[in-house]
């Protein structure tokens, strides 16, 4: 059939590439930001904006106090997609994760699958975080980097802002709207899909630039591009292979016809 196909063409491949979004954590109860139920039905995305942060960094953190509580609250683990990709990134077959996701979701699976594993030479998958990662946060003066964690409780106990030593203001370390992307990170997506052989698109509504245009620059450099989404996306008539399924059906799948 198609994954048959599919898997095929990863083996036969030299680059592979997956682009993630919020519906690969969604089995591990992180909610998706659009869809049944979407997050941004709940909370007003303009909340959570690099302006409202550079107005009124206070009321941002108190807003991002209750956004990372309803995101990361359920203190989510990888799920079985996470696992089937760092799974094929250890076996060799999977290049870069570029991934929308702030969770560090794709990190955590990758440590346990290198830390599992009996041989110590292994591939390493490239991780890119296009969004950043929630689970820090980075002071706006002197640029150094601390856990959430803390920083979130002294917000929410009501140290708003929350401040570094230096005195400078503390912003998660993810990227808000308004803001540009890390420049090298995008880079480095673009050419990874452009020199992909196999694009695969999972779990995003691919809805947000400058990630969602990754499977079409794969498609104008001839990859096979599979979207893997339970909505449609507006990509959907340049992929080869378009399925309507659970992440954590189709990856552990794929994995399982690639090692065969
Ligand atoms: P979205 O919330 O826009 O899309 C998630 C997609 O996942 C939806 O289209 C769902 O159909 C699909 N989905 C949900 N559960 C699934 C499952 N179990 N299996 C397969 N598909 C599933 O998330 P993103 O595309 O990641 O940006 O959103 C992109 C960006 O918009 C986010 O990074 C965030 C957001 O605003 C910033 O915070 C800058």
């Amino acid at each position: 059939d198609d994954l048959e196909r599919l898997a095929d063409d990863i083996r036969r491949a030299e680059t592979v590439v997956a682009l993630t979004g919020a519906g690969i954590s969604a089995p591990s109860g992180v909610p998706t930001f659009r869809g049944d139920d979407g997050v941004w039905d709940r909370f007003d995305e303009g909340q959570f904006a690099y302006g409202r942060f550079q107005r009124d960094p206070a009321g941002f953190w108190a807003d991002r106090v209750d956004l990372q509580q309803e995101l990361f609250g359920d203190d989510p683990d990888p799920n079985a997609a996470h696992e089937a990709l760092a799974a094929m990134g250890h076996a060799g077959a999977l290049e870069a994760i570029c991934t929308q996701n702030t969770d560090g979701l794709h990190g955590v699976a990758a440590d346990t699958v290198t830390a599992e594993a009996a041989e110590s030479a292994t591939a390493t998958t490239t991780i890119l975080e296009l969004h950043g990662n929630a689970q820090r946060v980075r002071c706006q003066d002197c640029g150094s980097r601390r856990d959430s964690e803390p920083i979130l409780e002294r917000a929410a106990a009501g140290d708003l802002p929350p401040t570094c030593d230096c005195g400078g203001v503390f912003k998660p370390d993810v990227v808000l709207f308004g803001e540009q992307l890390p420049g090298a990170a995008i880079q480095r997506a673009r050419s990874l899909a452009r020199e992909s052989d196999v694009f695969l698109a999972i779990g995003s509504s691919l809805r947000v630039q400058p990630a969602a245009s990754l499977p079409q620059l794969a498609a104008e450099t001839d990859a096979t591009v599979g979207i893997v989404n339970l909505d449609s996306t507006p990509y959907d008539s340049l992929a080869d292979v378009v399925y309507r399924e659970d992440v954590t059906t189709v990856l552990p799948r794929l994995r399982e016809l690639v090692a065969e």
